[in-house]
């Protein structure tokens, strides 16, 4: 881990190259040519991602209750096109506006007030501009802010933002966040249940699976950019973990996902949430549900936020198939690795498109 304890060189941040106003971006944003934006058959990337309603997923223990109709829809997006937008998802829009609106006033905060959260790769808490510590990478153009929800002993208030009291309600960044985190892990848990019995199994075997759960969120800001064609703002990745709630700007798509060899950008519903599954329930459903390449672009007119809410198994005890998945038939296609050593992977290297879990 030694190589984790400081970036490899000085971090610059993306906002402030964007606000400098240069029209001509650094050569370390200039992705190769076979990665732009631009890249791929056009034509297709108005296609949809499946649209999920719901408002009749069970949220209590009584999992009998819950509709087979909206557990098969989960499943199948989850199999197929491996992200679905989820609407009448019981989270108030409310709420996700106040977590819209104090997020981004956090990157709207002058520089030397954010740097006092500047993050290290050790854990990643904190303000950050990159992922991976390779000198030399080829870097994202956009700035994020990672903090942890669980488990308990993980949450270090110290790493969440508060804004001086001057400027606004001091503990608004705190209570927005939590309140959002508790929501988004209800959410997360009634999915996971919902993905449990789309496998054909009882809906806490997924849960069982992940034992104590880990929640963390990465709240991602791509400033504008003035050669959006050159560079991504997020390079192609999947998603380590379990499952994934991402709530982005109503307005300003730019999320892709890949779709056989093409892209597709995600028109976003308003106040839906975007789900997809992870790595880990790609191992533990033996590949079963597919945990789907996407990346980020970004643009010159507008910047954009977005809340990546990450919901992993913990991190300790090795994940694999679950044994009822794994058959003569089905052999076991991954062998059992922690969630700590597999994230240690991108954690070093940075967003690689899709390496460990093909
Ligand atoms: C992520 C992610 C997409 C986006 O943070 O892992 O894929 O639209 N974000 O910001
Ligand atoms: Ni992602």
């Amino acid at each position: 881990m030694d190589c984790l304890r400081d970036w490899p060189e000085p971090i610059v941040r993306v906002q402030s190259l964007s606000e400098s106003g240069a029209e001509i971006i650094p050569a370390r944003y200039v992705k190769p040519p076979a990665e732009r934006p631009s890249v791929g058959p056009p034509g297709v990337t108005e296609a949809c991602i499946p649209v999920v309603d719901l408002a009749l997923l069970e949220d209590g223990a009584d999992a009998s209750s819950c509709d087979a109709a909206t557990v098969k829809a989960i499943a199948d997006a989850c199999r197929g096109a491996g992200f679905f937008q989820a609407v009448n998802h019981g989270v108030s829009p409310g709420l996700l506006r106040r977590a819209r609106e104090v997020w981004r006033g956090f990157f709207h905060l002058p520089m030397e007030e954010k740097q006092r959260y500047a993050n290290l790769p050790n854990t990643y808490e904190g303000y950050g501009s990159r992922l991976g510590v390779d000198k030399g990478a080829i870097l994202d153009w956009g700035d994020y802010y990672f903090l942890h929800f669980l488990p308990l002993c993980l949450i270090n208030h110290q790493k969440w933002p508060a804004l001086p009291p001057t400027l606004r309600l001091m503990n608004e960044y705190r209570e927005t966040t939590d309140e959002y985190g508790e929501e988004l892990t209800k959410l997360c848990r009634r999915i996971l249940r919902a993905l449990s019995m789309g496998l054909g199994l009882e809906a806490d075997r997924l849960p069982e699976a992940f034992d104590e759960e880990g929640v963390c969120m990465r709240v991602n800001f791509y400033p504008k950019c003035p050669q959006p064609d050159l560079t991504l703002g997020l390079s192609a990745h999947s998603d380590p973990g379990g499952i994934t709630i991402l709530l982005v700007d109503d307005h300003v798509a730019g999320l892709q996902v890949r779709k056989d060899n093409s892209w597709i950008t995600v028109r976003p519903l308003p106040d839906a949430f975007i789900v997809n599954v992870g790595d880990q329930i790609q191992v533990l459903s033996n590949a079963t549900y597919k945990s789907v390449e996407h990346r980020v672009t970004v643009n010159a007119a507008s910047e954009r936020l977005s809340m990546a809410f990450f919901y992993n198994p913990r991190s300790d005890i090795p994940i694999g198939p679950i044994p009822e998945l794994v058959s003569p038939a089905r052999p076991a296609l991954y062998q059992p690795m922690t969630y700590d050593q597999y994230r240690l992977f991108i954690r070093q290297r940075g967003p690689r498109g899709k390496k460990l879990v093909g």
